[in-house]
């Protein structure tokens, strides 16, 4: 069966961009990507989801009185279409218990650094690049995980080096890293998870 794939969006979307290309080359044989949802109008996400024909729509956090009726909405825009995974592209809204717990360990998310390095409250952006950089670390990368209720912490899925190059600066890094990492780690992880390849056992994932 195929599962069908909802990516959560807030910018730019290239992440989204690697999802939608690994699908066209034929890299996520399990799944479909069938929804596109942005967090506010306007981000170039969602007119990469309408070039490649995948259902587009906006969940805008400031449409709803608080995070748990947002959420409400979202989750039911998800199950209302089977969506059988979600993945987090750079969504920066906030997901509620509720919503985490009806998709649990079903919801993926992609992050800029080598987990536990430089993650949690606050570290997302350029952020996560500069403080690497003001550490000194001769090393980082991107991480993939499961998301639960805390910050960064869910089981740890696929994790790839990058190297921290003489003279980078936080753009320099977050261009390497997304080239290097990010855009072929969540294509990966989207087809293992696809493939029904992933099992959690508490803060561990096996590639069965
Ligand atoms: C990426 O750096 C990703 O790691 C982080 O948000 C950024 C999204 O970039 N979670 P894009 O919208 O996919 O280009």
């Amino acid at each position: 069966m195929t599962t069908k794939i909802a990516v959560l969006v807030s910018g730019g979307g290239t992440n989204l961009q690697a999802l939608l290309d690994a699908q066209g080359r034929g890299e996520i044989p399990g799944g479909e990507i069938a929804l596109v949802v942005a967090s506010k109008p306007g981000v170039f996400a969602l007119e990469r989801a309408e070039k490649a024909g995948v259902e587009a729509l906006v969940v805008a956090r400031k449409d709803y009185p608080d995070t748990d009726a947002f959420c409400e909405a979202l989750l039911g825009t998800l199950e209302s279409r089977g969506i059988g995974l979600v993945v987090l592209a750079g969504f920066l809204s906030i997901l509620n218990g509720a919503f985490i717990r009806a998709y649990e360990n079903k919801i993926i998310n992609i992050h800029p650094s080598l987990i536990p390095s430089f993650c949690g409250k606050g570290f997302y952006g350029l952020k996560v690049h500069e403080e690497a950089l003001k550490r000194g670390v001769k090393v980082t990368g991107a991480t993939v995980h499961f998301v639960n209720e805390g910050a960064d912490e869910g089981p740890i899925i696929l994790q790839k080096a990058v190297d921290i190059l003489p003279g980078d600066t936080p753009e320099s890094l977050q261009k390497r890293v997304m080239e290097q990492a990010e855009w072929k780690l969540l294509p990966q992880v989207a087809a293992l998870f696809c493939a029904g390849r992933l099992r959690v056992e508490g803060r561990h994932v096996h590639i069965v």
